[in-house]
């Protein structure tokens, strides 16, 4: 008995000492007499790649899976039917040497025609139109030739139908507009031979008219909107492993994906096998989001670009032999093709690239301040290789900012080394990247409070969380919102952070976490978008010192914080993570903010489920919620929701 009742004392006293930690106020100061260190514009940006269907099948607006029939089996992604032959005779564009020949097949009652299943089928929406076009010529002397052109549901029942004449004998683009008779996500293309005279057929397309920006060779306008949406300071582009390529031919070539779309030669994409046993045999890049388009992309954002280039290393994942990649003494074309893409995106029009750049719709320069050489790279393979790069870049361009990598993991030898490296080749900045467990998120977010400050900056290329299950549940995102705390605090050091990947086609995945979850005709933001939104709106100008008892606020009890001020709004932004399963207490004191009544802004992202998600069914569930709030002084008393991210702005 005397036992029970010690033992029920000190249970109730472990409870009581518990409610009394839990009660108590976390007094923060945050110091406006000691504005910090500048904070970038591109701190918080995105990174995108050609995986999960994220180009063709996704942000590139092309409904057509195999336009150019370049894929190795010329015909994948089509069904034909009646006289259809494929030739490579006279073709119009030679990178693309593949086309169609549809012929009568002999007797009226049959006919000739292929269609096309697009990306997991065809998405279209009821009365929205579609533009149709095809390069064609009648191969005989004929006056003229025609093809009907359909939408079909998956039952073969035609829903659009338009009729176009052929009239040449030279190849010519023909176009149409569909208009849509119902919304349809599986949909497929139709196209019959309408005479009896045969026609040729090359690079088929259809693309919605209402793209982002209109444009005719455009972006799926939701995805576009979404980018946009997030207020990216820096644009990271084009991979990602697919850089680097399975193989040193396969690899993303930017010269590849420039001038006339129909003349971009395909490239077979990296991410056509992933582990394990995810296998798409017709993953493939068009191009038609080439170098050109992610520029504009970049422009039309407003994030600075930052392309990445091979350094002749094919992806070192798959390719363990050193015959595998470029001997040293070999890399002069890789290297050109580097101060080429400068060139390209800077040039004035009397120099070579950028005068196609300009022939292409952009005569102004893109404005390019910093390349990537190399994705993750790892082992001394890579430095030998970085080093003429830098030699030749800084040579010709001084002030083009160059970022090197660290490697896929956010620590150990290979890190060390990579890191030690960089140094020695003062690169300007170090691509860093982890895909790791919320655990690792919260224990890291300390990680760069010792960083060395004389060298290279931080950028943290590829980073997300993820549990067990690689969901993008709000357990992630919250982690993440707490972690990047650590990136404010210390952006001295860290120059620039890019989530990633960006997309995933809910059919065609190889790649989770992602930012943003989509299929043929709808597009969901998971948790992280709105973490990194929140960050994106809210970057300010300068860091505030933000503290508890001198000590950043970097886990303690569950809370992670940190305050910025923003010059140009003139306002301050407070922003603070609970991962804590209690409510928390916190009274801020603004030190040299007069005590005067002012206007702010309080944002909370809560979920009391951690696994919660957002899907296409639900894209809502959980989302933050903004309200206008008065501060009654240089104090602010808030009470934070168990396991919430909460952002304050102040007017000054
Ligand atoms: O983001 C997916 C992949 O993760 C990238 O291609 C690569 O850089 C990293 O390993």
């Amino acid at each position: 008995m005397k036992k029970n009742k010690s033992l029920v004392v000190s249970i109730l006293s472990i409870v009581l000492g518990t409610q009394l930690i839990f009660s108590q106020t976390h007094n923060i100061q945050v110091d406006l007499k000691k504005v910090g260190s500048p904070i970038q514009k591109t701190m918080y940006g995105i990174f995108f790649e050609d995986i999960n269907y994220g180009a063709d099948g996704g942000l590139y607006a092309e409904l057509i899976k195999n336009r150019s029939f370049e894929f190795p089996q010329s015909l994948l992604g089509w069904t034909t039917f009646g006289n259809v032959e494929v030739r490579t005779d006279e073709a119009p564009f030679p990178n693309n040497p593949h086309y169609i020949r549809l012929s009568y097949p002999g007797h009226d009652e049959k006919q000739t025609g292929l269609d096309n299943e697009g990306f997991f089928g065809i998405g279209v929406k009821q009365d929205a139109e579609y533009r149709f076009s095809v390069w064609a010529r009648l191969p005989q002397e004929n006056i003229s030739g025609s093809l009907r052109v359909e939408l079909i549901d998956p039952e073969s029942s035609v829903f659009s139908t338009q009729k176009l004449t052929i009239d040449s004998k030279e190849w010519k683009k023909y176009q149409v507009v569909l208009k849509a008779g119902k919304t349809e996500a599986k949909a497929r293309l139709r196209i019959f031979l309408a005479s009896k005279n045969a026609v040729d057929m090359d690079h088929v397309s259809l693309f919605p008219v209402d793209t982002w920006k209109g444009c005719e060779n455009g972006l799926r306008k939701d995805l576009a909107q979404a980018l946009y949406d997030l207020h990216p300071g820096v644009f990271r582009f084009p991979g990602g492993c697919i850089v680097e390529g399975t193989d040193l031919q396969t690899r993303y070539q930017w010269k590849n994906s420039v001038g006339p779309v129909e003349n971009r030669k395909l490239n077979e994409n990296r991410w056509e096998y992933t582990f394990p046993n995810r296998f798409f045999p017709d993953y493939f890049q068009s191009y038609g989001m080439g170098f050109f388009e992610l520029f504009q992309l970049s422009e039309e954002i407003g994030a600075e670009p930052l392309p990445v280039i091979s350094c002749g290393l094919s992806c070192q994942f798959q390719n363990k032999d050193d015959k595998a990649h470029v001997a040293v003494n070999d890399l002069d074309p890789y290297i050109q093709d580097a101060l080429d893409l400068i060139e390209f995106a800077n040039g004035d029009a009397t120099t070579k690239w950028g005068k196609l750049r300009a022939d292409m719709g952009h005569p102004a320069s893109f404005n390019l301040k910093m390349i990537a050489v190399g994705n993750e790279q790892w082992g001394k393979l890579y430095p030998e290789r970085l080093e003429p790069f830098v030699k030749a870049i800084r040579s010709k361009y001084p002030a083009i900012k160059i970022i090197g990598s660290a490697g896929p993991s956010p620590d150990g030898k290979d890190f060390e080394f990579g890191w030690s490296e960089m140094k020695r080749l003062k690169a300007d900045l170090v691509d860093e990247h982890y895909y790791k467990d919320p655990q690792w998120f919260l224990a890291n977010a300390k990680r760069y409070d010792n960083y060395d400050r004389k060298g290279p900056k931080v950028f943290a290329g590829e980073y997300a969380c993820h549990p067990k299950n690689r969901k993008n549940n709000f357990e992630s995102a919250l982690c993440e919102s707490a972690f990047m705390t650590g990136f404010e605090r210390n952006a001295d050091v860290v120059y620039q952070c890019t989530y990633a990947p960006l997309f995933a086609h809910v059919e065609g995945w190889q790649w989770k976490p992602d930012l943003i979850w989509f299929d043929n005709l709808r597009s969901v933001k998971s948790p992280n978008y709105y973490v990194q939104q929140l960050y994106g709106m809210h970057v300010g100008t300068n860091v505030l010192p933000t503290v508890e008892n001198k000590l950043p606020l970097a886990g303690q009890d569950g809370i992670f914080a940190s305050s910025a001020l923003d010059k140009n709004k003139n306002e301050i932004i407070l922003k603070i993570a609970n991962t804590s399963k209690e409510p928390r207490k916190i009274a801020y004191t603004i030190n040299g903010l007069k005590t005067s009544e002012r206007k702010g802004t309080q944002t909370i992202f809560v979920s009391t489920d951690m696994d919660a998600e957002n899907t296409l069914d639900k894209p809502d569930n959980v989302v933050p919620t903004e309200k206008e709030i008065r501060i009654p002084g240089n104090k602010l008393e808030v009470e934070l929701a168990p396991q919430s991210f909460n952002l304050y702005t102040i007017k000054l």
